[in-house]
């Protein structure tokens, strides 16, 4: 039986819905933004883990298309956050080979964070140890519309032919064609949904579940992930021993 080898069982591509910090805060007493700092911390961690354990890309859902309907202070909590990691990070990040991404609607932040992400993606364009995707005014349902719109508006003007929409001319204009889809996605915070997150992208990725609040992720939850991604059998429609190489 041909058994996978390590490489294989390693996602190439981890997507992450980091839920939990206002929770974790509310617990300890403390208003939502305390929980979205210590979430910020624990970006870090991930980050660190995936530089650690050789992860390709990391996509992370910072911002969803509907938290814009968040109450005011906790949206301006969360833009100044974005803004002062885009400003402290960033370099550390270029220096460790992070090549960082944004996907979402980018018009829809202030120019200063645009600035940021628009100069963040030039400077670590030529890296390659990690993609870091960060997903800001994000939603799943956009970015298939934004992908249906970019493909009508690439064929010159000229009326679109229904054979000539395919899930490859259409996924060639979706956020992240140009790397592997995700392999595995962490929730954290005890939800099991998938919240309008990258809704083309994860048709056959593996979804893992967890109560623990994203402030409290650390390198040990993580590895439980991994761990369980790594004894799943992924069959991507066909069978079991077709998947083992058993038969044609
Ligand atoms: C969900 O928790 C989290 C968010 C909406 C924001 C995520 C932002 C960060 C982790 C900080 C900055 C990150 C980057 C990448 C710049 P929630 O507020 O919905 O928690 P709850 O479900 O407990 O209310």
């Amino acid at each position: 039986m041909a058994m996978p080898t390590e490489a294989a069982r390693l996602p190439r591509h981890i997507a992450v819905i980091m839920d939990g910090n206002g929770r974790w805060a509310e617990r300890r007493g403390s208003i939502r933004s305390v929980g979205h700092r210590a979430g910020a911390k624990a970006v870090q961690t991930a980050i660190e883990f995936c530089l650690e354990r050789g992860i390709g890309c990391l996509t992370l859902f910072a911002f969803s298309s509907e938290n814009w309907r968040r109450p005011e202070e906790e949206v301006g909590t969360l833009m100044k956050l974005f803004l002062r990691m885009l400003e402290s990070e960033i370099e550390e990040l270029h220096r460790r080979g992070v090549r960082i991404g944004f996907i979402g609607q980018r018009s829809d932040f202030p120019a200063e964070i645009r600035e940021k992400m628009d100069w963040a993606e030039r400077l670590t364009a030529g890296n390659d140890t990690l993609r870091l995707n960060i997903a800001g005014s994000y939603g799943g349902r956009w970015d298939i519309v934004n992908a249906c719109r970019r493909l009508l508006a690439a064929n010159d003007g000229a009326p679109l032919r229904a054979e000539q929409v395919t899930e490859e001319s259409l996924g060639g204009f979706m956020a992240l064609a140009d790397q592997p889809e995700p392999d595995l996605l962490i929730r954290t915070g005890g939800d099991c949904r998938i919240s309008n997150f990258l809704l083309w992208q994860m048709a056959y990725t593996e979804f893992w579940f967890t109560p623990v609040l994203w402030p409290d992720i650390d390198r040990a939850v993580l590895q439980q992930a991994l761990d369980d991604y790594a004894g799943r059998e992924r069959r991507f429609g066909l069978i079991s021993a077709q998947v083992r190489g058993e038969s044609a």
